[in-house]
């Protein structure tokens, strides 16, 4: 499969690398021409989990470069989720009859690509495979997780079987009938995880033991479970089981979830969040596309989202520098979004999110 890989970032990096390490032709994109005669010139490096490789690039040259002639037959989209939705277009365009656009961001990306291109051009994909770019061209593994890859109409296809053996070739690589409930348990974590840990700039174990951290966590999470669901997909057991512990739309206080967020914290709470920082960095954030996601979705289908709403617009205002992060933002999140009793709707006594 003729392979362009766009973005040659931390994920790129390590996939681009450890593909052509394993003998397959490797084409790579990058967003400017600086950044493609740097790579061109040192090449690119990658340690860490799953041992050193390197890569000296057959060709290195900007997105615009490449004419569409080309013809590859599978373009591996690995920028950010904002880049993603501007060059999708473009890489679409590079790909010869019959070839796929394989997107691996977080959130809705492959979704949105998919309505504006096709199912056809476009395979699902998320990564659990964890890197960072040390520099320009060197990059690190992170971990031993794997893409996920699957048609997200949930059918199972020829196409994806092939993506997935010459992928595997490099790295590990899973293929599912449940691409879209995998996205949302992903979506579900990282609207909970990543970006409040970001709001209150500390990782989640140091967010859940102040004021309202872990009632944000519960309220953020139970949005966007509840627009998940009302798209009909069927979140997918990864870590935990999505649904948490005698949810009835909303989790139920008191101890009946510990077990399952000592999960939750085990793996994530010592991990400074992405999004934390992409905003110390000054980097756009991909907050439309986590939690603007679920406010989307929910808007679509007439479901409030109040508390994933709130937290887009300050993300945005961290952006923007009239906020700085801090936990005190987690407070205000909620002093915006009351829980709203049943009693006062329809005089039941349990409480629901508004
Ligand atoms: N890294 C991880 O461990 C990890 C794990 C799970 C999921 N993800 C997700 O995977 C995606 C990629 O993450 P990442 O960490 O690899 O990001 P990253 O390190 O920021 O890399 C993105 C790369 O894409 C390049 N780019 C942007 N627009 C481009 C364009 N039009 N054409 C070609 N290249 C372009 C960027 O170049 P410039 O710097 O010049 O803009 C940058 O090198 C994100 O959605 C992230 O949430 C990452």
């Amino acid at each position: 499969m003729r392979t362009l890989i766009v973005g040659a970032g931390a994920l790129g990096g390590v996939i681009a690398t450890r593909l052509a390490a394993a003998g397959a032709s490797v084409w790579v994109a990058t967003r400017t021409a600086q950044a493609a005669a740097q790579l061109a010139s040192s090449g690119l490096t990658v340690t860490g989990v799953g041992g050193a490789a390197r890569f000296r690039a057959q060709e290195v040259a900007p997105l615009r470069a490449y004419d569409p002639a080309r013809a590859f037959d599978l373009v591996v989209l690995a920028t950010k989720a904002h880049d993603a939705i501007v060059a999708g277009p473009q890489c679409a365009a590079l790909l010869g009859e019959g070839g796929t656009l394989l997107p691996i961001q977080n959130g809705g990306v492959a979704e949105v690509l998919a309505e504006r291109l096709g199912e056809v051009r476009v395979l699902g994909g998320l990564s659990n495979l964890g890197a960072t770019m040390v520099a320009p061209g060197v990059y690190e593994q992170r971990n031993a997780g794997h893409l996920l890859i699957g048609e997200l109409s949930g059918a199972r296809s020829a196409r994806a079987e092939r993506v997935r053996d010459w992928l595997g070739r490099g790295i590990d690589v899973v293929l599912t009938r449940n691409m879209r409930g995998a996205t949302w348990s992903k979506l579900m974590i990282n609207c909970s995880v990543t970006t409040i840990g970001a709001l209150a700039g500390c990782t989640m174990r140091e967010y859940i033991a102040v004021a309202g951290g872990r009632e944000l966590f519960h309220r953020a999470y139970d949005e966007a479970l509840s627009v998940a669901l009302a798209t009909g997909a069927t979140p997918e057991r990864m870590l935990v089981d999505p649904v948490p512990p005698g949810w009835i739309g909303r989790t139920i206080g008191g101890g009946e979830t510990d077990a399952w967020l000592a999960t939750i914290l085990s793996a994530y709470g010592g991990v400074k969040p992405s999004m934390l920082q992409d905003l110390e960095r000054g980097r756009p954030t991909e907050i439309d596309f986590i939690n603007g996601h679920v406010a989307d979705v929910g808007n679509r289908l007439g479901l409030a989202t109040p508390v994933n709403t709130t937290i887009v617009e300050i993300v945005h205002a961290i952006s923007s520098g009239t906020e700085s992060p801090h936990p005190g933002l987690l407070q205000r999140v909620l002093a915006v979004c009351p829980l709203r009793t049943a009693r006062d709707t329809s005089g039941r006594h349990s409480s629901t999110p508004s």
